[in-house]
């Protein structure tokens, strides 16, 4: 099909709720690079929303899959499944967490987090404490409860009422946390670095004093994981740059390079919490969704990705920092690792996109004035400059 036909065909039959996307289908990837209908190459700098951590069509990811797909897809959470034991293996002993619970998506998996919390103290003789304190611009999914998580009003306002139980406070700000505190308190939930909303980092001081706010209230931290997790910010996760763990924490998008799996990782008081019959899924953590995973975190722990994560986000950074340094324009340029953004003093980050677009790089605008690159972790310094090339010609 061409694109016109895709797009009359999107336009027609598929819910309104991506508006005008930007016009181009893609037909296939490899490493970093994608190909649209035409056959136009792409440098992808956006890597699926920070899913396609591995790039495309990676050798070991798509044996792996190719291997399962002979053999099983699905069986029902009423089996066990190996590749399941096998991935909640490696998530717990190269993590903080002692037991994992395999989900779907990254809404469902914070969904999970939440119910958690709740169910902890309830059985712990303490049901009046439900309320969980998350940060203003953050987000968390789009189910209704973690549309009530998500302190954007703009997402929540067209779903009120809202399942109650969260409060919102300003980021780096302890005492507006200390003030929101109240019996009904029972956990803090963050992203360690702030996302969908522009690439907002948490201050490590900030992020300790919370986690001793947590253990002197007897509060459970939670961390959302499932954009920073993963080696995304040059560490396997973002809390380790933090010094501090987390009771919970949930992961998503990277964990199966495209495939759709989500984790809920707990440390084993928490994690106790859950009892049969207390939680479940249909699809968590299948066969083929852990063979995914399992592929994508032998992949990370064992070819140096992090490492690459690490040292071309400090290349990166350093590189759109000169540009900063020559182009008044550019207000800030902020994140960790291979999350990066990019502040405009002026509203041009949708044009700026839309110019690197049709030189051949995908890139992501928040709003109208940040710009995010959220590469895969294959990148090297070689597609970096040329991204840089077209980003300095379009600025000058
Ligand atoms: C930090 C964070 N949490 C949760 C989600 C929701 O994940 P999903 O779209 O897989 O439900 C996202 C998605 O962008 C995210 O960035």
């Amino acid at each position: 099909m061409n694109l016109q036909d895709i797009i009359s065909l999107d336009k027609k039959y598929f819910m309104n709720v991506y508006g005008d996307r930007t016009p181009v289908c893609f037909t296939h990837g490899r490493g970093v690079n994608v190909w649209d209908t035409e056959d136009n190459k792409y440098y992808d700098f956006l890597g699926g929303i920070a899913v396609n951590a591995l790039g495309h069509c990676h050798p070991k990811l798509t044996q792996a899959l190719k291997d399962q797909l002979d053999k099983l897809l699905h069986t029902s959470s009423l089996y066990y499944i190996e590749s399941q034991a096998k991935l909640a293996k490696v998530l717990a002993e190269n993590s903080c967490a002692d037991k994992i619970f395999l989900c779907n998506s990254g809404a469902e998996a914070n969904e999970g987090a939440i119910k958690l919390a709740r169910i902890y103290f309830k059985k712990k003789g303490l049901p009046d404490k439900y309320e969980i304190i998350t940060l203003k611009r953050s987000f968390h999914g789009r189910t209704l409860t973690t549309v009530a998580a998500t302190g954007q009003e703009k997402y929540q306002k067209p779903y009120t009422p809202l399942p109650p139980g969260f409060k919102h406070v300003a980021i780096n700000d302890i005492n507006a946390l200390k003030a929101a505190l109240s019996p009904a308190t029972c956990a803090v939930m963050m992203e360690p670095i702030q996302g969908e909303s522009g690439v907002n980092l948490v201050d490590k001081e900030y992020m300790q004093q919370v986690k001793q706010l947590c253990d002197e209230n007897g509060l459970l931290l939670i961390f959302d994981e499932i954009q920073t997790g993963l080696g995304r910010t040059g560490k396997l996760f973002g809390y380790r740059h933090f010094d501090v763990e987390p009771d919970i924490f949930t992961l998503a998008k990277a964990l199966g390079g495209g495939i759709p799996i989500g984790a809920v990782c707990a440390k084993q008081q928490a994690a106790a919490a859950f009892e049969p019959g207390d939680h479940g899924t249909t699809f968590g953590g299948n066969p083929f969704a852990c063979t995914a995973a399992l592929a994508v975190m032998d992949t990370l722990l064992h070819d140096g990705l992090i490492e690459n994560a690490a040292n071309m986000g400090e290349y990166f950074k350093g590189r759109l920092l000169e540009l900063k340094n020559k182009y008044a324009v550019i207000k800030e340029v902020r994140g960790k690792g291979l999350m990066i953004g990019m502040e405009f003093a002026d509203e041009i980050s949708k044009d700026i996109a839309e110019k690197l677009l049709h030189q051949g790089f995908l890139v992501g605008s928040i709003g109208t004035s940040i710009l995010r690159f959220l590469p895969p972790l294959i990148i090297t310094k070689e597609d970096i400059d040329k991204m840089i090339r077209a980003l300095d010609e379009i600025l000058e």
